[in-house]
């Protein structure tokens, strides 16, 4: 027996990473659009009250989790969370960070440190939900990714390396839960203006995007009616700018400074 909600019951929607300033717009999003309880995890825990504080505003039901998403837990958390709400709508996966390339490049800890953060525990955590997903035979999963991940660039490929490793998590994830109600999809954004990318200079140009705009998409794809694809881009036209650069010949690739 499947666990659907019933239309007018709250949604149940668990954040990883819920102070990111993407998972907050959806947060924002999904509040204003009908009842949800919220649960928060993050690391620090005066963010997670803060957009906690927010979401009841807009009339939601917030608790809040403190972890470190890289060394918790997942299999337990995800079962007690799953077991307080009485069962998952939504499980968004934002946290990440985007590392020091060259500080990696110097340091094998660093760079396995990135990794472990972006890929290994972001893995343990969507099989975890997936899992949880699975056994209720309803519930999206969504996880964002980067289009660092399409293809290896020596400004960025270790942080890339690892938003490309969820890539064939999710595909796979996506076909294991198809089969019993359940969803798997990964966002893909390009550059968004946020905390993590505060330091890049010429922010604000044509391919930059907002949070907002992000939240956007993941809200549209989370919905579990939604049939769409495993990856998403987020702005769309990113899709196209990929396929273009995944296709650029190497001779004239490794002359590009990108
Ligand atoms: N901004 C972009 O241009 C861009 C582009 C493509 C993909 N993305 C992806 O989008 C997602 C959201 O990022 P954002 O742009 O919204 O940046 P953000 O506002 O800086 O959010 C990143 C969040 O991840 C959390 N986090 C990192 N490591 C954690 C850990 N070990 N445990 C718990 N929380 C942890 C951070 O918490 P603390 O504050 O405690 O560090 C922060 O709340 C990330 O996966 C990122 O890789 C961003």
């Amino acid at each position: 027996m499947t666990m659907a909600a019933r239309s007018d019951a709250p949604k149940r929607i668990v954040i990883l990473g819920a102070g990111s300033a993407i998972a907050e717009e959806a947060a924002r999003a999904w509040a204003r659009r009908g009842p949800v309880r919220f649960a928060l995890v993050g690391r620090q825990p005066d963010r997670l009250e803060a957009v906690a504080a927010n979401l009841r505003v807009l009339g939601a039901e917030a608790a809040s989790y403190a972890a470190d998403l890289d060394t918790a837990d997942a299999a337990a958390l995800i079962s007690r969370m799953a077991a307080e709400m009485g069962r998952l709508d939504i499980v968004l996966l934002a946290y990440g960070t985007l590392g020091d390339q060259q500080a990696c490049e110097r340091d094998p800890k660093a760079a396995s440190q990135l990794l472990h953060t972006n890929f290994i525990s972001a893995a343990a955590w969507c099989l975890a939900a997936a899992s949880a997903l699975e056994a209720q035979g309803h519930g999206s999963l969504v996880v964002i990714g980067s289009v660092a991940g399409d293809r290896g660039r020596a400004s960025n490929f270790i942080y890339g390396a690892a938003k490309g490793g969820l890539g064939i998590l999710l595909q796979g994830l996506a076909h294991r839960l198809t089969k019993a109600g359940a969803r798997a999809v990964l966002i893909k954004p390009g550059f968004v203006d946020t905390p993590m990318t505060a330091h890049i200079s010429g922010r604000g140009g044509p391919l930059w995007s907002t949070p907002a705009r992000v939240a956007a998409v993941i809200v549209k794809v989370a919905e579990p009616a939604s049939k769409g694809r495993a990856i998403v881009y987020a702005p769309r036209f990113w899709r196209w700018i990929m396929f273009v650069i995944r296709n650029i010949p190497e001779r004239i690739f490794h002359k590009t400074r990108l």
